[in-house]
């Protein structure tokens, strides 16, 4: 009953922030700040979508702590905590780019309860609530069923420090034979959702944050897929593996055979 009442919450807020940040890019961008290096961007609109993600959660969830990707970190006393990526791509974002998204996910001491997905520009909104499967404008939805990763569609992405995406990109090297085909498509949650409804087959990324992975690895593994971190232990943002259950653990080995040594913490 309670996880019902939290996705709803879910859906209502992913698109009212991510129809906000539509409306916020319309209005005019401004110039964009930077974050952790040059090219981690971040806009007036970012902010805004997450401050009214945020009011809404305090005035109907007083008690739960909240963590976003634009600062917010408030330690609740329920037991549940809210990870809000307000806008996820918002490289893309800034490009005029549509394949950005607001995900919204909450957790308990478990994981992820009750996640959304929202892509303003496409209509597509995509969620999950634990044990409930997973759904996209409603319809269910699954995995793709890939059973050889040879044959494989796999996304990734790159950290925003250069030495992270050093590793990333001499890893990814050393294993793109090994796929049908590559895809970064600019947001962590969108790719996982991806997988969810069978667009790829597997995803795999390190340096992520909570928010950044709270709803779409839920919406995935609720979607029939399955999950781990690169050492074949409980998937986590430093380190994620999402994938139709046949390929997970093939592209886990194939990854870890192939890491390269972390340079910087
Ligand atoms: C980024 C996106 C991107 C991933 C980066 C993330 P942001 O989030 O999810 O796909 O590769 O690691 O930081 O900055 O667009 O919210």
């Amino acid at each position: 009953m309670l996880d019902t009442q939290l996705l709803r919450l879910c859906l209502e807020l992913a698109r009212a922030a991510g129809d906000h940040a539509a409306r916020c890019r319309r209005a005019g961008l401004g110039t964009p700040d930077h974050k952790s290096s040059a090219t981690d961007v971040v806009t007036a609109c970012d902010r805004s979508t997450e401050s009214l993600i945020v009011e809404r959660l305090r005035e109907e969830r007083p008690d739960d702590g909240l963590r976003g990707e634009e600062g917010t970190d408030t330690v609740g006393t329920s037991g549940f905590v809210w990870h809000i990526d307000p806008i996820d791509g918002t490289t893309n974002f800034v490009y005029g780019n549509p394949n950005w998204c607001t995900s919204i996910g909450v957790a308990d001491a478990d994981g992820t309860v009750a996640g959304a997905v929202y892509l303003p520009e496409s209509g597509e909104l995509f969620s999950a609530a634990r044990g409930a499967g997973a759904t996209l404008n409603g319809i269910a939805i699954s995995v793709s069923g890939a059973t050889e990763l040879s044959q494989s569609l796999v996304g990734t992405g790159f950290g925003y420090r250069a030495e992270h995406r050093q590793m990333q990109s001499t890893r990814l090297a050393a294993m793109i034979t090994e796929f049908r085909d590559i895809r970064r498509s600019g947001s962590a949650a969108i790719d996982l959702c991806a997988v969810a409804c069978g667009r790829l087959d597997a995803y795999f990324e390190d340096f992520l944050h909570p928010w950044d992975i709270a709803a779409g690895e839920l919406i995935a593994r609720e979607a029939g897929a399955q999950s781990c971190n690169f050492s074949g232990g409980p998937a986590h943002p430093e380190d994620i593996v999402v994938a139709s259950p046949a390929v997970l653990e093939p592209l886990r080995v194939l990854i870890a055979s192939t890491v390269i040594p972390r340079s910087a913490p």
